[in-house]
């Protein structure tokens, strides 16, 4: 169903690498709402994903970027501009990478060259995000910024490794930029930590069909879809949200407070009377 919640708002999108991811979900629905937005990725993942067939659907352009690159994020920015036709009203950050996750190193024996690249890709391209934006004056005001985040910033999931200590960065950053933009330019700036979603890079995580499951269970509304993910990002960019900023908004069924459900502990018990 459509709201027409965007109509006429511009904006860019992060991250949207095939029909699964969580970014490709919200440019869907972001067409649908009667936004328009540019499509970025990095140049890598324009060979290996399908964000074509997004930016046909959606008619959007599509202008690659390296989202660690302050050289990139400059063009980009101002090219959206440009082809937007003006100032933007919303920007989702949708990227995550860990490369000790990718090659299997544990937390306790990291790379630490790999460690610096992906808390750079995962974290630091949120603040050069925002720091050309800003420096660029390219929000408009009352404009909603979105990153999404993992409950592993505050919780311990072992097998998230060194993505959750970029996640806790990822969600620091939001609140002190969030400042600076809300003070200077009226602009919020928030994170999603969304639910385990069968995602490219969800999937690259560790033990994760358990982890999906677990948190099925847990959760009294079940887990978020990328489609629920999406849904709740639209809401942060229309102006029904306008005096929302520096949170982590939990979007996950339930799960941030839960301590048992009866199906986890029914689980266990089904277990032990084997
Ligand atoms: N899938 C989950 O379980 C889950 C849960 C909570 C939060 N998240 C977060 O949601 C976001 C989107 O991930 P997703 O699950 O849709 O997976 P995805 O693999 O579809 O998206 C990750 C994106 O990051 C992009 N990316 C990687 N390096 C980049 C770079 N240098 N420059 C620009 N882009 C780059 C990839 O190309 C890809 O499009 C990530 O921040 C992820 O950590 C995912």
């Amino acid at each position: 169903m459509s709201y027409g919640l965007l109509k006429g708002k511009r904006g860019i999108i992060f991250g949207a690498l095939d029909e699964n991811s969580i970014a490709w979900k919200t440019a869907e629905r972001v067409h649908e709402e009667g936004g328009s937005f540019v499509l970025t990725n990095a140049p890598i993942a324009m060979r290996m994903g399908t964000i074509n067939q997004l930016a046909e659907k959606t008619g959007a352009t599509i202008i690659p970027a390296d989202a660690t690159s302050l050289e990139d994020l400059e063009k980009l920015v101002s090219q959206s501009v440009e082809i937007l036709g003006g100032k933007l009203d919303f920007v989702l950050h949708s990227i995550g990478m860990s490369v000790n996750v990718r090659k299997g190193r544990l937390y306790t024996d990291q790379k630490y060259d790999w460690t610096v690249k992906g808390w750079d890709v995962s974290a630091g391209s949120f603040h050069k995000v925002m720091q050309v934006l800003y420096k660029q004056e390219a929000m408009n005001e009352w404009g909603s910024i979105v990153a999404l985040s993992y409950m592993a910033a505050q919780r311990v999931f072992p097998d998230y490794n060194d993505m959750a200590d970029n996640k806790a960065f990822l969600e620091s950053i939001a609140r002190s930029f969030g400042y600076f933009f809300g003070r200077d330019k009226n602009v919020r700036v928030n994170t999603i930590s969304q639910s385990p979603t069968p995602t490219t890079a969800g999937k690259g995580v560790k033990g994760f069909d358990g982890f999906i499951s677990y948190a099925e269970k847990m959760s009294p509304l079940g887990n978020a879809t990328a489609l629920d993910c999406a849904n709740y990002t639209i809401s942060l960019f229309s102006d029904l949200t306008q005096k929302v900023t520096l949170q982590n908004l939990f979007h996950d069924g339930g799960f941030s407070n839960m301590g048992v459900s009866d199906a986890v502990l029914q689980a266990f018990e089904e277990q032990q009377n084997k």
